[in-house]
């Protein structure tokens, strides 16, 4: 005997008939127990499915806001005809700031900039501390909506509006990774990039990237049409440069290869700075430098750990002011602007030796909207227009919503009714 026992039927006698129906009922029974069971099943899966999916649906949004009226400059004339930004990918602060053994500074050239010239601070990067998030909150001004990840943070899953885009021409030179997700899609652009796996040491992919922003200004001298192209106003010149990423993650930030790393992107930035003022000769050019995220002990990065989110920046030229001695005990912190959680306040630490320079840190995002408009306090202009977007967004959602709700409520109620 099998299962039949729960029904308890064919266990006492009987005639022949009578246990030919009742196995037949229990049969039957089994069948319908059993696709009852599968349907459980297959319910089960599809609603963890829906689950699942749900999350995407509500967290994985994008928080760009379409339509924005593009906030007006400050300046009716601007201090600066071009711009030069130069990102380091992977330099953490501390390895540039402080001295090597030797009590020698890594970056001779932009500590001489910091101490006579410019400004200097620490960027705070957010989690994810991936290259496309820290580019995008460079260059575009927002923090990478999480959305990208589907895409594996390679594609634009939502257009959107960037430094580049509202210049007049762009000029961009690095990565494969890095520069066509600015520039494949503008037609205002001149860029160009390696093939993957090019170099064996790293340091090298830097030196291609100057040495094709040096080609092209070469090439200006013999082509009219470019000379006079890159003698207007609102220019981006962007070098990227890979080489101190790679080497972090192939030798770890204390390696030596990272340390002289630094030493070759000071080097590089020493070099556009001297070509351009030579090109020019307008003191018109404003100067960038920083980085899209830091390195982590381990030679990895992606999360909110100090040395992954704190990257040096340096700007100097036309229309940023000349360095000041730090007032008190820190350096000067604008509330306003600090509109997430980060520790701003770490001390700078005594053997980076700028302790008497006022220093200046920023939110990654805010150097956006200061290499536009010259004030990162333009960056909350625009949260504060983006909130007010959004909160009528969600009004508008949440009448739909309730509405639907109050319809699918509305259908139950009567169907159980019935
Ligand atoms: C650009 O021109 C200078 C001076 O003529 C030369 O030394 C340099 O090698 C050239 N650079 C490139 C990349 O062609
Ligand atoms: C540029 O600045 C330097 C140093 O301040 C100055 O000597 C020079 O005359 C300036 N050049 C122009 C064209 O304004």
């Amino acid at each position: 005997m099998r299962s039949d026992g729960i029904l308890g039927v064919g266990r006492g006698g009987g005639s022949d008939q009578n246990r030919a129906t009742a196995s037949a009922v229990v049969e039957s029974r089994r069948r319908w127990l059993k696709r009852r069971e599968t349907w459980l099943v297959l319910l089960g899966v599809a609603l963890h499915a829906v689950y699942m999916l749900s999350i995407f649906d509500i967290y994985f949004k994008t928080p760009i806001v379409h339509g924005m009226d593009p906030v007006p400059p400050r300046f009716s004339h601007p201090p600066a005809k071009r711009l030069i930004l130069l990102i380091s990918d992977g330099l953490r602060a501390d390895k540039f700031y402080e001295p090597d053994a030797d009590g020698n500074y890594r970056a001779p050239f932009l500590r001489n900039v910091i101490n006579n010239q410019g400004r200097w601070g620490v960027s705070h990067a957010r989690p994810p501390t991936e290259s496309r998030p820290g580019h995008v909150a460079i260059i575009a001004g927002f923090y990478e909506d999480p959305s990208a990840v589907t895409k594996g943070w390679k594609a634009n899953p939502v257009e959107f509006d960037s430094v580049f885009n509202q210049g007049r021409h762009t000029f961009a030179y690095g990565s494969p990774d890095i520069i066509p997700i600015f520039c494949s899609a503008l037609p205002h652009s001149t860029w160009n990039s390696y093939p993957q796996d090019f170099a064996t040491d790293a340091s090298f992919l830097d030196e291609w990237s100057f040495d094709q922003f040096e080609s092209l200004l070469n090439r200006s001298h013999h082509d009219p049409k470019l000379k006079e192209l890159l003698h207007q106003d609102k220019l981006v010149f962007f070098l990227h440069l890979l080489g101190c990423d790679s080497n972090g993650h192939a030798h770890r930030p204390f390696s030596s290869i990272y340390l002289n790393n630094v030493k070759v992107v000071d080097k590089i930035a020493e070099r556009v700075y001297h070509l351009l003022e030579d090109y020019y000769r307008d003191n018109r050019t404003s100067y960038i430098f920083t980085a899209d995220h830091g390195m982590s002990d381990k030679g990895s990065h992606g999360d909110g750990h100090p040395t992954n989110t704190d990257t040096p920046l340096v700007a100097w030229g036309a229309g940023i002011k000349y360095p000041r001695p730090a007032t008190g005990h820190s350096h000067s912190d604008s509330v306003a602007s600090f509109v997430d959680k980060h520790a701003h306040d770490m001390p700078t630490p005594y053997d980076w030796g700028l302790n008497r320079v006022e220093r200046v840190d920023v939110n990654q995002a805010d150097i956006a909207p200061l290499m536009t408009s010259g004030d990162s306090g333009a960056n909350v202009k625009r949260l504060e227009q983006e909130t007010d977007a959004k909160i009528e967004q969600l009004k508008k959602e949440a009448s739909r919503i309730s509405n639907d709700v109050v319809a699918m409520l509305l259908k139950h109620v009567t169907t159980v009714k019935n």
